[in-house]
């Protein structure tokens, strides 16, 4: 007999009329055997939060035989009824024909049962937590927001870059590349001490890259506006609940933008996908807002309401100093700015986010737009309520001697960059961009504590087992 064709629970939902005939696939949440002869199960296939009730007649052939092996965590398959249903709780039900069992889960053994387990414990079994309600919930957004990534940038005729993942440039300058190899590191080649990386792979020391920026950079000098959305990698030792060492990275880049177009683009586009998620994720969102932060829809609708404060560096560092808070870093004019800092400014001071810009040249790398004042360069970071800095990005050094200097400035090789320099002997034009950290968003949005739940599998320091 041909197999029926299955229907998602989500699209089951969506009919207030009853169906004869259809078929349910998914994962017992919770199975109830009442005295009158029934059983009750709640099913969830990932398609939405809800779980489906379905009720079985006891006298349904061949039920009996696998009744006892339809528990917590088992896989069916239900065809039967979408109908009215007389029981409270529920508007509708599947009133089983037939019940399938495609694999059991044994109770004695099978982690998930049904009390509430901490996300800690949840990390530890990583393969079995996307069947929790949160985790659902986290992954439904988290693809919402890709798409409505993409969406907001193809609206406006940006173009998708795909940069590459193994390069040879250090893009923040920050020491915090993996480095990428087939030497063997019992028998490394040495030539007067050195590593001679000559016979590497790429016959050159090759690592993961931190940021996609500079290649999209490339491209935005020939296609105007483009954007990245990809994985990057930071050999960090930051074991902080905003950090990961895998993270994924949107980065537009625009050849004629200014600063200002930057940070208007910049708050457009945080807009963009809020508005987007709470009409689009309306359940899932509904249950962080009721499970998670209870302050989390309130959040998302004050901000969009109102426009992003946008403050110099100097006037955040005034800011600091005048106040009677007290910092555990400093705050003096050329120190960077700290989570601690960043979460007073946006959540005490102008109590929503803001956009600091003009940092000191010192602090940022080489090649952020030096300002006429020759100490400051025209740097941006977004800074939210409750999560700190979402975004960073700069006007870029377009002028072939400056930004010279500047690589020089910083120790780095003139040589290295060869290419990047080319971009300003040639066709040089005005051009800025960004980078907002994906994850960063989807904690925000979600309203979850740490980072590592809001990513499939996450990577921190001495973490990759899978
Ligand atoms: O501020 P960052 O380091 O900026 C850049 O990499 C620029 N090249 C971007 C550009 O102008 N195209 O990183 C950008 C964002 C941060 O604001 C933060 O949201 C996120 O990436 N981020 C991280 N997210 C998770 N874990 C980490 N370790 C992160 N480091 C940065
Ligand atoms: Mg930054």
């Amino acid at each position: 007999m041909k197999k029926s064709k299955r229907t998602k629970i989500k699209v089951l939902f969506a009919q207030s009329v009853e169906l004869e005939e259809v078929t349910v696939e998914g994962w017992v949440r919770t199975r109830r055997d009442s005295k009158g002869g029934f059983s009750f199960l709640e099913l969830n296939d990932g398609s939405c939060l809800k779980n489906i009730q379905v009720i079985v007649d006891h006298t349904l052939d061949g039920f009996r035989d696998i009744q006892e092996e339809i528990t917590t965590g088992s896989c069916v398959s239900v065809q039967g009824k979408w109908a009215t249903s007389p029981g409270k709780g529920q508007s509708m039900e599947l009133q089983a024909r037939q019940v399938k069992i495609y694999g059991s889960a044994d109770p004695e053994k099978y982690p998930l049962q049904k009390k509430r387990h901490s996300f800690e414990y949840l990390r530890e079994i990583a393969h079995l937590r996307p069947r929790t309600n949160t985790m659902g919930a986290v992954m439904r957004v988290r693809n919402r927001l890709a798409y409505s990534i993409h969406r907001f940038f193809n609206e406006r005729g940006f173009v998708y870059l795909n940069t590459p993942i193994i390069t040879t440039s250090d893009c923040e300058g920050a020491g915090e590349m993996f480095q990428v190899t087939t030497l063997d590191l019992d028998k490394v080649p040495k030539t007067d001490g050195q590593v001679d990386y000559s016979q590497d792979f790429f016959g050159g020391k090759t690592g993961l890259t931190v940021s996609g920026q500079l290649e999209g950079e490339v491209f935005a000098m020939a296609l105007s506006e483009i954007y990245t959305f990809g994985p990057t990698f930071r050999a960090e030792n930051s074991n902080t609940s905003r950090h990961l060492a895998e993270f994924w990275m949107v980065e537009p880049e625009m050849a004629f933008y200014d600063l200002d177009d930057n940070m208007d683009l910049a708050e457009e586009f945080i807009k963009f996908l809020l508005s987007d998620i709470l009409e689009h994720c309306s359940e899932d969102m509904e249950f962080f807002n009721q499970r998670i932060d209870k302050t989390i829809h309130a959040t998302l609708k004050q901000i969009l309401d109102n426009e992003f404060e946008r403050i110099h560096y100097s006037d955040a560092i005034h800011l600091l100093q005048k106040s009677k808070e007290k910092f555990v870093y400093a705050t003096e004019w050329g120190c960077n700015l700290q989570a601690e800092h960043e979460r007073y400014l946006s959540e005490k001071v102008f109590k929503k986010p803001i956009i600091v810009f003009n940092y000191p040249e010192a602090i940022k790398p080489f090649y952020m737009k030096l300002n006429e004042d020759g100490e400051t360069v025209r740097a941006m970071d977004v800074l939210l309520p409750k999560l700190g800095e979402i975004i960073g990005g700069s006007q870029r050094e377009e002028n072939y001697e400056v930004l010279l200097k500047r690589i020089e400035q910083k120790d780095l090789n003139s040589e290295d960059y060869w290419w990047y320099m080319d971009l300003r002997r040639f066709g040089s034009a005005p051009h800025s961009g960004f980078g907002l950290g994906f994850e960063r968003l989807v904690q925000f949005v979600t309203g979850m504590e740490n980072i590592r739940d809001v990513i499939p599998f996450p990577r921190t320091p001495k973490h990759a087992t899978f």
